[in-house]
This record gives structure tokens, C-alpha cells and sequence, in this order.
């Protein structure tokens, strides 16, 4: 499967045009061109074609291949997947104390517009997100063709830990939108919960055993519809941990362990749905003493960004002030192409030779503090309602120079 093309195209929310129809036709758009562009975002509105420009909002390419930028649609091995995103919110599911109303879980309907093009716009060195979505196909291949999971061992657990800011949270939203989209033509639709283990383990309530069942409770009917492919995120699970262990010192009450231990049972149950799949996160790079940690069966490391991932990141938020006309325009290359002109500096590739030093300068700085950096630039250096990529760079590396300083002291 690895010479595939997939195109996955948005369509507008109010269009009713077959799914088909839609593929025909961004099909021949792009047969038209002779190639695409990967990884980049083509907009409904800037298509030729009339049709497009009224159902869709966009579309992208991404081949499995990562080395390549560009391919030729003659001859390729197309998978189509087309969506809508649901125009509904986040929903806060509340459960009733007998003091208080709880904020138990905010659930998503995917594809939802909250994540659209948040896995594009994560990046990571290793194949760390080919990956995990590969882990996701073959789950829910397992889940379809009923293997008996006593004699081959695996379940839907995928843990995601590393320090803080680095994008762990977000990958996991941005996997369960992936999925939802990748997944298409096996389910309608997406659900994700996400359990607000701080709101419900920071009381305790005799009866918070009975509250986390009624959310599982709500969690287990939407797993008992096949077509709907149920993601739960468990974020910062050492929170878990950590109450079971002073439990064990005997400094929390004992009511919050039973609560902990409720949510790992509940867990142990909902993971025999094929159609769920559980999503946790931890900020501790060293084991975490919790059970179900340990049958998780995908654990992944998750780093600060290298030089490639920095430069990357620091050219989209760019770009996204060029669209905002806060940065003049002007090209930003692909780092390819610097290598390929031997980083000569020329008028052409002055402004990139320049972002690949600041990316040098800024490693070791999480995935967080780089996509603030271009804020807190503008806010210190320019003020300016319009600057030219020249000035920014300028007050982009006067920043990064602070930063570091700061988490030096810190
Ligand atoms: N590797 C990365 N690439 C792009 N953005 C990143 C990366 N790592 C972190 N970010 C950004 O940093 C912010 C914080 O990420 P978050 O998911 O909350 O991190 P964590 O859960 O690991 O603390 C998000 O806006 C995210 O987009
Ligand atoms: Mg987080």
C-alpha cells in the first residue's frame, strides 16, 4: 500500500453533491495540472472548475512517500476520502452531584472544524505520525475481521508521553480526526470524549464511583452504534497515577482510589468495542506506575522538534501572517530546495537562509513556545499593523534570544 495517493477533500456543509461526483471532478481538475502539490492545501474557491468553487471548501494530497513534494496524477494510485465537517460545538457533558454539576467530559463529533488540518500542521522527525496511523488502520482491520484478541494480543490503547508543549494533547485530537476522515467508508462518523480527569478527581464524592459509571454508561451507548468511531482521551494520566499512589500513603481518602480504579475497570470494559479507540497522554518520560499503562500497545516518546520540524513550523506561522497581511509577501522555500541550491544566498533565498539559522537557534524549545513566538514578536518588536520578513525575522530572533534566556532562569 505504500504507492497510494490520498486525496481527501472537504466539502462545503451545505452542499448535497454525491461524494462521486465531487471525486470526478477534483480528479480531472488535478489530471488537468499533470501534478499536485503534497501536503498543501488547495482551496474549493481557487479551483477552475465551477462546481468545485461552490461544494468544495478543499481539498489535500499526501502520499505515503514523505520524501517527495510533488507527484503526477496520470498513472497514480488514487483513494479518494471526502467529508463534511459537523458545524456543531465542543459539548460539555455534565454529570449531576448532589452539591454541584461536574464537568465530566467535552465531546467532538468528527470531522470537526476545532481540528481541521491540526495533523498537518504538527510536525515531527521520526515517522512518528505515519505511524500511528498505521496503528489505527491495523486496529480497526483486527476489530472488522474478528481476531481473537486471547490468541493474538492487542487492544486500542495508544499512549503518547513526553515533556510539556509538545504537541502531545494535540496529536490526539488530531489522530481521532484523522481516523474519522481516513475512515470514511467503515463509519459515518467520529466521537471523541475527552475525560476531564482533573474536574473529576480534584473532589471527592462518596458516590464519584457511581459518576464516572454514568459517563461510561453515556461513553457505552455511543460505542453501541457500529457505524461511529469512538475515540476517548485520557490526558495527563499520571494525574491517575499519582492518586493511587498517595492513596497508598495514606494522604488522599480512600473514596478517590475507588474512583481511579472505577475509570480503569470502565476502560478495561469499553475496550472490547472494535469500534473504540483510547487515546492517553502523559507528561512523565519515566514509567508510570499505572496498571493499564502497561497495556498500552502503543507507547510513543514524543520529543521536542528538530531543526527540519522547527523551520516548518516557523514557516507556516509566517505564512499565516503573509495571508494576514501583517507580513509582506515574499517566498518562504522548502528547506529541499535550500539543500538543493547548496544554501547558496542570493536575493531569492536570503529571507529562508535566515529562518533555517533562527530554527538552529531554537532548538530545545518545545512545539509550544515556537508557535508563540511569532506573537509575542509582533507584540514586542513591531506593533505595526504591516512589516516586511526582513524586520520580522529580525524581531523573531530578538524573541527566540529572550526565550531562551528565560528557560535558562527558570
Ligand atoms: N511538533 C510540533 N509541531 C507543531 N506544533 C506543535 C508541536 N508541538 C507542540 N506544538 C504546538 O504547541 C501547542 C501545545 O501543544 P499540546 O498538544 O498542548 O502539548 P502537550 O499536550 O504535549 O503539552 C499546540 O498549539 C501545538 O500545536
Ligand atoms: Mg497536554
Amino acid at each position: 500500500m505504500h504507492d497510494l495517493l490520498h486525496i481527501e477533500i472537504c466539502q462545503k456543509a451545505d452542499s448535497a453533491l454525491l461524494k462521486g461526483e465531487i471525486e470526478g471532478l477534483v480528479y480531472e481538475e488535478i489530471l488537468a495540472e499533470g501534478k499536485v502539490d503534497l501536503d498543501c492545501v488547495y482551496y474549493g474557491e481557487k479551483c477552475k472548475n465551477e462546481t468545485l468553487k461552490t461544494h468544495v471548501e478543499s481539498f489535500l494530497c499526501t502520499y505515503d512517500d514523505a520524501e517527495k513534494h510533488q507527484i503526477k496524477i496520470e498513472g497514480a494510485n488514487i483513494k479518494f476520502y471526502t467529508y463534511r465537517l459537523t458545524q456543531e460545538d465542543v459539548a460539555t457533558e455534565t454529570i449531576q452531584t448532589d452539591s454541584e454539576q461536574l464537568s465530566a467530559a467535552s465531546h467532538w463529533i468528527l470531522p470537526a472544524k476545532e481540528f481541521h488540518y491540526l495533523w498537518e500542521n504538527l510536525f515531527y522527525d521520526s515517522e512518528m505520525k505515519e505511524n500511528l496511523l498505521h496503528f489505527v488502520q491495523s486496529t480497526m482491520i483486527f476489530s472488522d475481521k474478528n481476531v481473537n484478541s486471547t490468541i493474538i494480543s492487542w487492544n486500542k490503547v495508544i499512549l503518547l508521553h513526553g515533556p510539556p508543549g509538545t504537541g502531545k494533547t494535540s496529536l490526539c485530537k488530531a489522530i481521532a480526526q484523522k481516523a474519522a476522515i481516513r475512515l470514511g467508508d467503515r463509519f459515518t462518523h467520529g466521537e471523541l470524549i475527552e475525560i476531564n480527569s482533573h474536574s473529576l478527581f480534584s473532589k471527592w464524592f462518596s458516590e464519584s464511583g457511581k459518576l464516572v459509571m454514568q459517563l461510561f454508561n453515556e461513553i457505552k451507548t455511543l460505542l453501541e452504534n457500529p457505524n461511529a468511531l469512538v475515540c476517548v482521551l485520557i490526558d495527563e494520566i499520571e494525574s491517575l497515577a499519582h492518586v493511587r499512589k498517595s492513596c497508598a500513603n495514606g494522604i488522599e481518602p480512600t473514596d478517590s482510589i475507588r474512583v481511579v480504579n472505577a475509570l480503569l475497570t470502565q476502560l478495561d470494559h469499553i475496550k472490547r468495542f472494535p469500534n473504540v479507540l483510547i487515546l492517553t497522554t502523559s507528561n512523565m518520560t519515566e514509567s508510570i506506575d499505572l496498571a493499564f499503562v502497561d497495556r498500552a500497545d502503543i507507547k510513543l516518546l514524543v520529543g521536542h522538534p528538530n531543526v527540519q520540524c522547527i523551520y516548518k513550523i516557523f514557516s507556516t506561522c509566517l505564512k499565516e501572517l503573509m495571508r494576514a497581511d501583517i507580513i509582506e509577501s515574499q517566498p518562504i522555500h522548502e528547506l529541499s530546495y535550500l539543500k538543493f541550491v547548496g544554501y547558496e544566498e542570493t536575493s531569492c533565498t536570503k529571507a529562508s537562509i535566515k529562518l533555517l539559522e533562527l530554527s538552529q537557534l531554537s532548538q530545545g524549545l518545545s512545539g509550544r513556545t515556537l508557535r508563540r513566538i511569532p506573537f509575542l514578536a509582533h507584540a514586542l518588536h513591531i506593533q505595526n499593523p504591516k512589516c516586511t520578513l526582513t524586520q520580522f525575522l529580525r524581531a523573531i530572533y530578538l524573541t527566540i534570544e529572550k526565550q531562551k534566556e528565560e528557560s535558562e532562569n527558570w
